[in-house]
């Protein structure tokens, strides 16, 4: 029996969740498992019920469990709140409420779909790369941050805002023991990427990734700087197997690379931390207020970040197997959902396209 919270969120979260939560069912009349799913709130509809985005329930919730998946936060309506009642606060605080220090994003690209993504089929076609990105630390929580009132020359007040890039030795050791790891169990290459030309906290990232490779002889480490990077990534994809990078910088690699795969609706993510601890898993894409309600949004990142839970949380690679090739061979049979939709495909709601999963998990 598997505890799982389900945090379904904003926007078109409680849809996408809904969708994973059919697929781990129809795991069970395939599989010796089962689940037990609780379900709490977070982002802008806690705020409604709590006056708070992440309450205390939510995480005790969370901590009760064996694994946690979730949708997404976030609405425009909320943008005028003081950040710390702001969704996104809430998604922060789960994060580093659960010390998941750990983000592991794969990016692949499925056959089916090479011609979905707006690169040219020759630089995809077999890219295979999980991104490591460090998710409690950087500029997303470094202090002192803040905005302040500071007088010029003329004594006139101007507005400074600020935020503090900064990691530990410690923090980037553990993340770094992931990533060799990650890499180590794959085609042994791992690429860091930082800013070590201009900033000081990417020297320090640098020279303890070069520290800790040390340990991992038979993995071949790589650096390099973040704006190549973003460039290298859509030039030429192939060349990646494990990238790891801090939290900032990840973020935004990891939505240039959902590009490739075609759509930012593929992207499933798990967040850890230590062995045994509770992970969450949720798609890297966001809440999509602009598609709420309609039944058109994706929901095969979810749907993958399900299988990432099979395997990561509960160790089950076969579970974590029969999910994604089910989703492979949805997309085989050319069902896409309108993000990934093109002349001659079988156009499906987001509903169907998990039915579709479901109908293949319950085949043989
Ligand atoms: C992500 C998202 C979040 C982040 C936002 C919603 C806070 O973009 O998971 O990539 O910046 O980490
Ligand atoms: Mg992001």
């Amino acid at each position: 029996m598997y505890k799982v919270a389900l945090l379904k969120g904003d926007g078109i979260g409680p849809e996408i969740v809904s969708e994973a939560v059919k697929v781990l069912k129809a795991l069970e009349s395939r599989l010796d498992v089962k689940f037990e799913f609780r379900e709490a709130l977070i982002g802008g509809c806690a705020y409604e019920k709590y006056s708070k985005p992440l309450p205390d329930e939510t995480i005790k919730i969370a901590h009760q469990s064996d694994a946690v998946l979730l949708g997404a936060v976030g609405d425009w309506k909320y943008d005028d709140l003081p950040r710390e009642l702001r969704p996104e606060s809430a998604l922060l605080g789960i994060r580093k409420g659960l010390n998941l220090f750990a983000n592991l994003r794969p990016v692949v690209i499925f056959d089916e779909l090479i011609s979905s993504s707006a690169l040219k089929p020759q630089i995809i076609k077999g890219t295979d790369i999980v991104i490591v990105r460090e998710l409690t630390g950087d500029v997303y929580f470094g202090t002192p941050k803040g905005m302040e009132v500071r007088l010029d020359s003329e004594g006139r007040g101007v507005r400074y805002a600020y935020n503090n890039m900064i990691y530990s030795e410690k923090e980037i050791e553990r993340i770094a023991h992931v990533a060799f790891k990650t890499a180590s169990s794959r085609r042994k290459k791992l690429c860091s990427v930082d800013k070590a030309n201009v900033l000081d906290v990417s020297q320090l990232w640098r020279e303890i990734m070069i520290y800790v490779s040390k340990q991992y002889p038979d993995v071949e480490l790589t650096h390099m700087y973040v704006d190549n990077a973003a460039m290298q990534l859509i030039a030429n994809p192939l060349q990646f197997d494990v990238i790891a990078t801090g939290n900032i910088f990840g973020d935004i690699l990891s939505d240039e690379a959902s590009m490739i795969s075609g759509s930012l609706g593929l992207l499933p993510s798990a967040s850890m931390s230590y062995e045994g601890s509770v992970a969450l898993y949720e798609p890297i894409h966001g809440s999509a207020p602009d598609l709420k309600g309609q039944n058109v949004a994706n929901p095969i990142a979810t749907i993958l970040s399900a299988a990432m839970m099979m395997k990561y949380s509960f160790k089950n690679d076969k579970a974590y197997e029969i999910i994604f090739n089910a989703v492979k061979s949805v997309l085989k049979e050319g069902y896409r959902t309108k993000d990934i939709f093109k002349d001659g495909d079988k156009l499906v709601s987001t509903s169907r396209m998990g039915d579709a999963v479901c109908k293949e998990i319950g085949k043989n």
